[in-house]
């Protein structure tokens, strides 16, 4: 039986993502990428739902992530998509992707992210 806690997993040292950089980890079987905007940590997919380009070689813009492929926007802690989705038509909103996140914390110097159950 699993446990609360056995639901965080440990990636990687705090100090191993500075502040505005990204690093893709293994979260169990997942692969995630942290992100250190302004001293706070974000997870989310490795890939971007749009094509699976690896949002680990994209851009950190504000508090949000740039796609490297297509430049697709996402929002750090929420996941949702805010380019293209900001200038598409009303009917069309619907069908563009957002970013899976997860919650991520700090214990003792170590990142750990909590998977879904
Ligand atoms: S693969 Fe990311 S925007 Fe197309």
């Amino acid at each position: 039986m699993e446990t609360y806690r056995s639901r965080w997993i440990e990636v990687a040292q705090s100090a191993e993502i500075p502040e505005g950089a990204l690093k893709e980890v293994a979260a169990g079987a997942a692969r995630i990428v942290i992100a250190n905007h302004a001293g706070n940590f974000y997870a989310f997919q490795a890939r971007c739902p749009h094509m699976g380009a690896p949002l680990s070689e994209g851009t950190l813009v504000g508090s949000k992530i740039d796609c490297p492929w297509h430049h697709y926007l996402y929002d750090l802690a929420t996941g949702e998509n805010y380019y293209p989705k900001s200038v598409y038509p009303e009917e069309l909103k619907h069908a563009v992707p957002r970013l899976k996140t997860f919650p991520v914390r700090q214990v003792n110097g170590r990142l750990e992210v909590k998977l879904a159950d």
